[in-house]
Order: C-alpha cells, then sequence, then structure tokens
C-alpha cells in the first residue's frame, strides 16, 4: 500500500501542491502491481507507448515533470485505447515516496535524463548518489534499472555513481535483452543523428 501520509517539510509541500496532490490522489485510487515498472522522465510518452502496446499484460507508470507533456501522453493513449500506461506529472523524487513501496519497483527506465550542466544545478540530476539511496530502498532485489544517454561526461559521472553505490551492479552483457526496447523520442533523434548512445544496464544487487 503506497504512502498516502508521507509528507514532506513545509517549503515542498507548498511549492509542490499541485503536484503532491495529483500523486496522493492517484495512489489513493490505484492499486500498483507488487513488481511495478516505471519510467521517469516520460516525457510525450513514445517509449511508455511502446513498452504498453508490446507487452499488453503489465501496466506501466510514467513520471513526468512537466505537467502538459503527461497529459498530452494520457489523452493520446486513451484515443489509441491503451489502458495498461499513464503518466503522472511530478517531480519523480516526490511522487517515489508517496507512490511506491520499499522492495515494490521491478523494472526503472530513465531514458536520456536531463545532464544539468551547470554545478548549482548538479542537484536536479535524475541519477546522482543521495536518489540512488531512495531507488535501491524502492526496487526489489534483481530489479532492473535501465538507463541510456548520449551525453558522454554525463554517463561517465553516473556509471561513477552507480559503480560505487554498494547495492547497484552492472549488469552482464550476457545478460542484455534480446529484444532492442522501444524508441523514446530522444532515441528517434539520435538514430538520426546517429549520435553514439551509452547504455548503463543495472540490477539492484
Ligand atoms: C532529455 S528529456 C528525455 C525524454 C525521454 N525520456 C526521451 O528519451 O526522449 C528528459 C525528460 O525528463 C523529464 N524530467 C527531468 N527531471 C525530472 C524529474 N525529476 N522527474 C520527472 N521527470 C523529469 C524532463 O521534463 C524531460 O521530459
Amino acid at each position: 500500500m503506497a504512502d498516502l501520509n508521507y509528507r514532506f517539510d513545509d517549503i515542498t509541500e507548498q511549492y509542490a501542491s499541485r503536484p503532491l496532490a495529483e500523486v496522493r490522489e492517484y495512489a489513493k485510487n490505484n492499486t500498483l502491481s507488487d513488481q511495478l515498472s516505471m519510467e521517469i522522465g516520460s516525457n510525450k510518452g513514445q517509449f511508455l507507448r511502446g513498452l504498453a502496446v508490446e507487452n499488453p499484460d503489465t501496466f506501466y507508470l510514467g513520471i513526468e515533470i512537466r505537467p502538459k507533456w503527461a497529459s498530452q501522453a494520457n489523452e493520446s493513449f486513451e484515443k489509441e485505447g491503451i489502458s495498461n500506461a499513464h503518466i503522472l506529472s511530478a517531480d519523480a523524487f516526490h511522487a517515489l515516496p508517496i507512490l511506491v513501496d520499499d522492495g515494490q519497483l521491478k523494472e526503472l527506465f530513465v531514458l536520456y535524463p536531463d545532464p544539468w550542466w551547470k554545478a548549482r544545478h548538479r542537484k536536479r540530476r535524475v541519477i546522482q548518489t543521495s536518489n540512488l539511496d531512495m531507488l535501491a530502498k524502492k526496487m526489489s532485489p534483481g530489479a532492473k534499472l535501465w538507463i541510456r544517454t548520449d551525453v558522454g561526461p554525463l554517463a561517465n559521472d553516473m556509471r561513477a555513481d552507480l559503480n560505487a553505490h554498494p547495492e547497484f551492479e552492472p549488469i552482464p552483457l550476457k545478460d542484455y535483452p534480446l529484444d532492442p526496447f522501444p524508441y523514446s523520442e530522444r532515441d528517434t533523434l539520435t538514430i538520426k543523428k546517429s549520435l553514439p548512445v551509452q547504455l548503463l544496464y543495472y540490477q539492484r544487487v
């Protein structure tokens, strides 16, 4: 059962009141699988749509910080009759403590996270040690973390944080998925421009 009573400090509660209310409402009205598949940074939903169509028996929950993109994606899912995907609009790290129980996440996709180049913005990065601590708690043993990026220095930083974290280990190459995952918006662009993409595939130990 999600933790509907989880509260952040007053400033966060005030600043993020709309998305927090939406996340709490969603958690109240929906029971999520105890083997949850999730994406952080779903953008306009292209990747989640692909996964949902390919795997009609699995429900996919996306978290996208920009409300306009989340609602556009949900409208298109509805029009296309896709009922096994939904995108909530919130900061993923505010949504997770409310929505997801410890050990509930089975797989998490983080595709092309924003690099946040400036030192003072680094704390907004999705993959960084403090967020990995929380993700490790929410993931079950053996749960998969699939990350892709076309930003070399960000890949180096994320890999360093993941390799240093005691709860994560790289997925051996032999266990990489045989079928390629669907393309996200950014995948489409990197393929068109022939940009090199790095795969950071890890699992919860
Ligand atoms: C560079 S885009 C990549 C989008 C998409 N995953 C793709 O591969 O095309 C990064 C996305 O993450 C979203 N985002 C950034 N920080 C986030 C956070 N803390 N929680 C949820 N979404 C976030 C952005 O709004 C944006 O849609």
